[in-house]
């Protein structure tokens, strides 16, 4: 495969200092400096598009090659941000993890000139995107455990800009291995047009209505509340499918658990109300439901912040505990796990499209039951620069405002 010069340093403090490990961190710390000095360039859906939208060998090089640099890079920037936390923090189980997958993934892969180098790139990326797949709960979970070390802001910004910058390097390598597949004739999506991974009309009544019908396809008892689309049904815009379809499983999943809570010893679940209105600038969705409000006996949230905040993720010892045995099951069956990768996306029909949940192909998944839904939800909203609001009519219901930007011109919102 080329040139892969670093290897990771181990995490775990378990070294002997030697001249010659000495010399190897001191080398592998120069070139992760030389990266992390670096900006990161950051780009617009718009430019995705137009960039992808009629191929030729070479501007898939061009592609290939600008993903081959800018990882590394964006990479660089988070590993010095591990590196930053303390001693106690980074060499927890789940975050330990994590660092020593990104120094497996800092690497310098060599220029990329034919299209069968391209295709093994393509191949790589795969790998990796696929070894990452459990890193989310692994920090969510690792921070959780950490937070007697970390002053709640400090750990909800820390987590905002790994989360931030995962999402941009996975739309890279995904975006760059979905205009491969399309350019060798394999067909991504059956269902929509598209460029890459971005769908250029993404009809947004019918996102809702399949989230709707996955969440009410799992298997309840007493039923689960009906889903009813009003506004302008027929909006469709550009926009990363698995990005918008995340934000509104999580919603609709939260919407039908409060309203199942509320209403279970009554015969009627009320339905949810998903309202769709297409702006000038940008894409409303308006979730209501009748779920009783952020404020219940079993919620005792007190602020719409403290749902969007990982470090309030949910309240009490109970929610400690669950962490930990979430953890250890994860760890175990992390080599177990797969990802949804555009690879793996390649020719799906409605079918196949179906058996995918959207937090595996947000790339979040698998999902135990931590309460990161949320924040993450507001993180994929915002990405390009859209918004994620919450206001609770406690005793009633909760209306959930989201709003994605149509006219795809904001940059990625990754910090550096
Ligand atoms: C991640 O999923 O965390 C990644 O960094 C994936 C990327 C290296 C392709």
């Amino acid at each position: 495969m080329g040139t892969i010069p670093f290897s990771r340093p181990r995490a775990t403090p378990a070294r002997r200092a030697s001249s010659t490990s000495t010399a190897l961190h001191f080398y592998q710390n120069k070139q992760l400096e030389a990266y992390a000095s670096k900006e990161t360039k950051r780009l617009t859906l718009r430019q995705l598009v137009f960039f992808g939208r009629s191929m030729t060998p070479e501007r898939l090089l061009t592609s290939a090659n600008y993903v081959r640099t800018e990882l590394p890079v964006r990479i660089a920037h988070r590993i010095r941000d591990l590196q930053a936390l303390p001693y106690v923090v980074v060499t927890q189980e789940g975050i330990a993890r994590v660092y020593e997958l990104y120094w497996e993934a800092f690497r310098k892969y060599p220029p990329i000139t034919t299209l069968e180098e391209n295709n093994a790139f393509c191949k790589f990326l795969a790998g990796l995107l696929n070894d990452h797949a459990t890193v989310i709960p692994l920090l969510s979970l690792g921070l959780s455990l950490s937070s007697p070390y970390l002053p709640p802001d400090a750990l909800d910004a820390f987590m905002k800009r790994m989360l931030v910058s995962r999402i941009s390097r996975r739309v890279l390598a995904e975006h760059h291995i979905a205009l491969t597949n399309n350019f060798n004739g394999h067909r991504l999506y059956a269902r929509d047009p598209h460029v890459g991974v971005i769908f250029t009309g993404l009809n947004v009544a019918r996102s809702v209505e399949h989230c709707a019908k996955l969440l009410r396809r799992r298997p309840n008892e007493g039923g689960w509340p009906e889903v009813r689309v009003d506004g302008h049904t027929g909006t469709s815009f550009a926009y990363i499918g698995e990005h918008l379809e995340y934000v509104v499983f999580e919603l609709l999943k939260n919407s039908m658990r409060a309203t199942i809570e509320t209403h279970q010893h009554t015969r009627h679940l009320p339905p949810i109300h998903a309202t769709i209105v297409a702006g000038d600038h940008d894409v409303g969705i308006r979730i209501s439901d009748q779920g009783g409000g952020l404020l219940t006996p079993t919620t005792r949230v007190s602020s719409p912040a403290d749902l969007f905040s990982f470090s309030h993720v949910r309240n009490g010892v109970r929610l400690e505990s669950e962490r930990i045995g979430a953890l250890r099951s994860l760890s175990a069956s992390e080599h177990g796990v797969r990802a949804t990768t555009a690879e793996q996306r390649s020719d799906t029909g409605d079918d196949v499209e179906d058996k995918a949940d959207p937090e595996r192909r947000g790339g979040v998944g698998p999902h135990p039951r931590i309460g990161i839904g949320l924040p993450m939800s507001k993180i994929f909203a915002t990405y390009f620069g859209g918004s994620l609001d919450m206001v609770s009519l406690d005793g009633w219901g909760t209306d959930v405002y989201l709003r994605l930007p149509k006219l795809g011109t904001n940059l990625e919102g990754i910090e550096v």
